[in-house]
């Protein structure tokens, strides 16, 4: 299913760039879907994060939050700014991709993490196991120590101590099974389910509930269970043993960025966020974000890597409008960029003369 224009039906967008690189790499991904002159296409602003809290003294402002409940799609940059390091942890910009995740039931992650050719000499893995990357993680995005109950008390003898409760209900872990099965149907069709099942209660039910949902409903599929610290090992000795590995929220968090420098940057990866609600071309809603952060030390200076915002917004068109061809002609645009151009920012420059972010951003428009 596509989205046509026929009776003027609009492609709508909140674009929430926030902090740090956020709003130079969100600005170039704009251009790149301005580019596409897809009908109808309403690309909105609004504040986030660390720029929600300076302007409206909150991260996450009432008027963002009802544009991205508005919206079909959230385009998100990122969030993090080392000006609000004191403020109380709901103040915090990170508290606002959290709660869009939990207000807008975004519980699947989808983090591809695929090898572009000619950054293999960028892996910490030699370039020939390198090469052959092309693996998705997909992280459960709603449950977790994440959003337990967690604070801070005293204990008997007067010390401070934090706590973060850790728990996941059958129902959470069912519903992103299913998710990772339909990825992996779309895939080689093997996965990888990554739990701490020989320490952590939540794991153990993790995985019961895994090995129930496949038994009940796909018993053709591959499936394996591995824990995290030996999946941890296994991303780095050889990634190419995965083709789709599903995981609890905090240990995707974790692996996805070892994933990312696997790969080479994170500035080259994009990811897809996505829930129960459809949007109004009934299609998925989902928030489409690059899975790195703010980089503050590289922040305002023009140097960001714009790929993976731009990927994030070829995912979009992809899983929360039909838009295949589009999708598949932003990412054919930036593998010719990166691979046959030869640009690159300064992340993943490697002894070449690294090119800025418009540069960058403008020859994957001129690749369209
Ligand atoms: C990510 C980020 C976030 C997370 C932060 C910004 C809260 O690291 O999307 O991976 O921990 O999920
Ligand atoms: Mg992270």
């Amino acid at each position: 299913m596509g989205v046509s224009n026929e009776g003027g039906v609009s492609v709508k967008v909140a674009c929430l760039a926030g902090d740090g690189i956020g709003p130079e790499i969100m600005v170039e991904a704009k251009k790149v879907l301005d580019a596409l002159s897809l009908p109808g296409l309403v690309l909105w602003d609004a504040d986030v994060g660390g720029a929600g809290y300076k302007r409206h003294g909150h991260p996450l402002p009432d008027e963002t939050l009802q544009m991205a409940k508005a919206a079909d799609a959230v385009l998100f940059g990122a969030v993090g700014d080392p000006d609000c390091d004191a403020l109380e942890r709901h103040l915090r910009p990170e508290q606002a991709i959290l709660s869009l995740r939990r207000e807008l039931t975004l519980f699947a992650n989808l983090r591809p993490a695929t090898m572009f050719s000619g950054l293999e000499e960028m892996s910490a893995l030699r370039p020939e196991v390198a090469r052959a990357i092309d693996l998705l993680i997909v992280r459960e995005l709603n449950g977790d120590v994440y959003f337990g109950e967690k604070g801070m008390r005293t204990t008997d003898d007067g010390q401070r101590e934090g706590y973060d409760i850790m728990s996941y209900a059958e129902s959470e872990v069912r519903r992103i099974a299913h998710v990772a099965f339909r990825a992996a149907q779309g895939r080689a069709g093997k996965l990888c389910s990554v739990d701490k099942a020989n320490v952590l209660e939540t794991s153990v039910l993790w995985r019961k509930t895994v090995i129930e949902y496949f038994a009940k409903n796909h018993p053709d599929l591959e499936l394996s269970h591995m824990y995290v610290d030996n999946a941890a090992m296994q991303l780095a000795r050889d990634p190419n043993q995965f083709d789709v590995l599903f995981t609890e929220n905090m240990f995707g968090d974790i692996l996805s960025d070892e994933m990312a420098v696997i790969c080479g940057s994170l500035g080259m990866m994009s990811s897809a966020s996505l829930g129960t609600q459809q949007n109004s071309h009934d299609l998925p809603f989902g928030l489409f974000e690059p899975a790195g952060g703010t980089a503050p030390d590289i922040a305002g200076k023009g140097v960001a890597n714009p790929c993976a915002q731009i990927l994030s917004g070829a995912m979009m068109l992809r899983y929360s409008f039909g838009q295949l061809q589009l999708a598949s002609e932003i990412e054919n645009a930036v593998r010719k960029t990166v691979t046959i151009d030869g640009l690159r920012t300064g992340d993943i420059a490697f002894g070449c003369e690294p090119v800025g972010t418009v540069a960058m951003a403008d020859a994957i428009i001129a690749n369209l």
